[in-house]
């Protein structure tokens, strides 16, 4: 398996051209099961989740066609086949619960193999399924399986979510688009990748209100046709390479990212000594003079993102003083904290929040990638280690990190991928 060695100590600078959103990416890809037409999506990072829910496309029957040379251009189009999602391709990646509400929208049935846990907490999937029990599916757990069926087409409905969930928002919008009348989504979650997704479903010929709110209505369409859609800029990408730059004391241009995308990061940053600043293609991050400890909670969007825990803990480690980070979205996402307590931080977790007590330096080590985010969070911690880091089981980066050596590398960083 591969391995990334680094040698730290080097300040970043130069410019890192942010990729497509992961995380829109794969609702997007999901959002090609509504219809027959093409749906065309231009900035579609390639890592190892979009191609397994190009994989899972594939299996039902969606011709999936990568039409540029950089193949970041996926075509998706052709009539559902096989509305089974097994469990070989489902227990991959979480997100393939995503295709439930299209495949049962558009065929009036599905077999879905349940994600079962993961390594960051239990994570069920009951609030996308009441949703779509409210719009009159018949839902049975069998086997592992999620067997749905509706006689007919979905019906609107009033969903009040009793706690924001992405994916749950992101399955049941879809579903919405083409059922029969008005669903309301009341405190739905508002990420800029449900935006994303409501922007791409309108292009397709959804009616929708409320875009960017935690309110959708969603007015069911009969069909809905092709389009042509370019994927949000990754946030969680933008926040990541801000804190390398940060913690380098570097500066970078990140081309493409974006400032209202990122919420709380940009406030919780600033007062930690790290300026982010507009340009007219991106974002420029500084670190001012040295970095203060700054508590953080993570919340839904527009609070902490969940997703930048591991790496603002990364860079509390090194700040002057003492920080607390919160997680509440979570269970269990705190596995990087003996990795990096491995590397020199000092850090103590108690319950859901983490006491991070800032050192002079971290210490290159042989460290373990545990999830996805955690995984980059090592990476971070490395590059302003002394001495050399290797980080292993990186197949967790490649899940949701395009090309982040080489990206790092280009703008001076001491770091390379060591295939296995
Ligand atoms: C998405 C993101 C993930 C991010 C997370 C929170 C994708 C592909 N993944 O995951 O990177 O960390 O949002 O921002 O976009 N919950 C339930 N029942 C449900 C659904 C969720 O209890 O039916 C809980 C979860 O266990 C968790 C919380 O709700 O505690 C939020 O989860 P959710 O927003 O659904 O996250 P995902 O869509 O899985």
């Amino acid at each position: 398996m591969d391995r990334i060695r680094i040698r730290g100590g080097r300040p970043l600078s130069g410019e890192i051209i942010i990729s497509g959103a992961k995380n829109a990416s794969l609702p997007l890809m999901a959002a090609g099961l509504l219809t027959d037409e093409r749906l065309v999506l231009t900035r579609v990072p390639i890592l190892a989740d979009t191609s397994t829910m190009g994989e899972l496309l594939a299996q039902h029957g969606i011709a999936v066609e990568k039409t540029t040379n950089d193949g970041h251009t996926l075509s998706l189009g052709g009539p559902i086949t096989n509305t089974e999602a097994p469990y070989d391709i489902v227990r991959k990646m979480r997100a393939s619960i995503l295709v439930l509400g299209p495949l049962l929208a558009r065929t009036g049935e599905a077999r879905v193999s349940l994600p079962g846990g993961c390594a960051i907490g239990t994570r069920p999937v009951d609030l996308h399924l009441k949703g779509l029990e409210q719009m009159g599916a018949v839902i049975e757990l069998d086997g592992g399986y999620i067997n749905a069926k509706v006689a007919g087409r979905l019906k609107g409905a009033t969903i009040v979510f009793p706690m924001p969930s992405v994916g749950a928002t992101e399955n049941l919008v879809m579903a919405a688009s083409v059922a029969d009348g008005r669903t309301i989504l009341a405190n739905a979650a508002r990420e800029p990748e449900i935006t994303d997704l409501c922007d791409c479903l309108v292009a397709m010929g959804a009616q929708i209100s409320g875009i960017g709110t935690d309110r959708l209505t969603i007015d069911g369409v009969p069909s809905l046709h092709g389009a042509t859609h370019e994927v949000i800029a990754d946030r969680i990408e933008t926040g990541t390479f801000a804190c390398a730059a940060a913690i380098t004391g570097g500066s970078l241009h990140l081309t493409g990212g974006r400032l209202d995308h990122l919420g709380a990061v940009v406030s919780t940053l600033a007062e930690a000594g790290v300026e982010i600043s507009e340009t007219p293609t991106g974002l420029s991050v500084r670190r001012l003079n040295g970095l203060h400890g700054v508590d953080a909670i993570t919340e839904p969007y527009p609070g902490f993102p969940t997703d930048m825990q591991a790496q603002y803990m990364v860079l509390m480690s090194v700040a002057t003083g003492a920080s607390m980070v919160t997680e509440t979205i979570f269970e269990n996402r705190f596995m990087h904290v003996p990795e990096l307590n491995r590397m020199g931080a000092s850090i103590n977790v108690h319950g859901k929040s983490a006491i991070v007590r800032g050192v002079p330096f971290l210490s290159g080590a042989p460290v373990m990638a545990t999830d996805l985010r955690a995984s980059v969070s090592l990476v971070l911690a490395g590059l302003v280690a002394r001495g050399e880091t290797i980080v292993n089981r990186i197949y967790h980066l490649d899940r949701g990190f395009e090309h982040v050596e080489r990206k790092l590398a280009a703008c001076g960083a001491d770091i390379e991928r060591m295939p296995g």
